[in-house]
């Protein structure tokens, strides 16, 4: 399947794994890549630039094929220094950068100048146009179903897709819910140039993370994710657990004065005892409600093969014999 997405990446799939913190290292980010679609390394998972340079090296190591490096600009109080880590990038030798969280506008005039494509992860209409307009190669549009950073408007994909098709000159790919070929191909009509997944690939053999983590995924229906930190307009889509409950709770309780400190037990450093070690109720850890979609652990390569043969039976098949 060729579009502008693969010919801008120059991948086979029209498929790309979202950064993940503490999940995108480079054995998932290679696994993605070497099965044909995009694998990126959550840059910020590494605690120095010069982690991420080594970890850069590593996926190298694992594939020849085409990988990026995701990079979130996330509200901070001692903000990661971000210049240093584009610089491991490019001195890495990655030409693909998932930008999120705040457009990446500092960072754009160094990257152009290093041969970087920038992909940017938004969840609006208005954002994608910013990317477009600081020059972005592409943006990732964020429907309100993904798991993670849903943004404050809460427009689902059926909406924000042809709405970016209708809007946007660059190549964009849809993001949130996805996680199958109808995945795909419902993308593809609604104007994406392919599909980025987040949830659905860290349910599978390759990604790093401990079972209890997959297997919570599978057991998870689409009714079990919340919304938290919306009183921060941070909000994030969760896993619903005991400890995401007493943080509703809290958030119900302070009402609008609720600040982070109020909440930090429940959502700081959670992701290293969730993801390593498995304590999947530690706190808030992100999942789509497209978790009422996966039922089974394959591996990358099974997943994305069948994902592909399937929307190539759903084109041939059921949806050209409609006509
Ligand atoms: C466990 C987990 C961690 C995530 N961490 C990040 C992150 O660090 N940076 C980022 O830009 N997106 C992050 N995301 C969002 C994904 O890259 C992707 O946009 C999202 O998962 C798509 O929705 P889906 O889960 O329905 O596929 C995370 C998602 C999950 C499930």
């Amino acid at each position: 399947m060729r579009t502008r997405i693969t010919d801008l990446f120059g991948i086979t799939h029209p498929i790309i794994q979202g950064g993940m913190h503490f999940v995108g290292l480079a054995e998932l980010a290679s696994a993605v890549s070497n099965a044909g679609g995009l694998g990126i390394i959550t840059g910020l998972t590494q605690r120095t630039p010069e982690a991420l340079l080594r970890e850069i090296e590593r996926c190298r190591g694992m594939t020849d094929a085409p990988f990026g490096v995701n990079l979130s600009f996330l509200p901070s109080l001692n903000p990661p220094p971000y210049a240093e880590y584009v610089q491991a990038i490019i001195e890495g030798g990655v030409r693909i950068v998932e930008t999120a969280g705040r457009n990446p506008a500092p960072y754009m005039p160094i990257l152009d100048a290093a041969g970087v494509k920038v992909l940017h992860k938004c969840t609006s209409i208005r954002h994608a146009l910013t990317a477009e307009r600081l020059g972005c190669a592409a943006v990732s549009i964020d429907g309100f179903e993904c798991g993670g950073h849903p943004g404050e408007d809460d427009i689902p994909n059926m909406i924000l897709l042809p709405r970016a098709a209708d809007t946007l000159r660059i190549p964009f790919i849809a993001s949130g819910g996805m996680a199958d070929g109808r995945s795909l191909v419902a993308a593809l009509a609604l104007g994406a140039d392919g599909i980025n997944m987040g949830t659905r690939f860290v349910a599978t053999r390759d990604a790093p993370v401990h079972d209890n983590v997959k297997r919570a995924i599978v057991q998870a229906s689409e009714l079990d994710t919340r919304l938290v930190m919306r009183p921060l307009r941070n909000t994030e889509r969760v896993l619903n657990n005991r400890a995401v409950e007493q943080l509703l709770d809290v958030e119900r309780e302070k009402g609008s004065t609720v600040t982070i400190d109020d909440i930090r037990i429940y959502v700081g450093g959670v992701y290293p005892r969730v993801m390593m070690d498995g304590e999947t109720e530690a706190g808030a850890w992100s999942c789509g409600m497209v978790a009422g979609l996966i039922d089974d652990i394959p591996t990358v390569a099974e997943l994305i093969d069948r994902i592909m043969v399937q929307a190539d039976a759903l084109v041939r098949g059921r949806l050209g014999e409609l006509l």
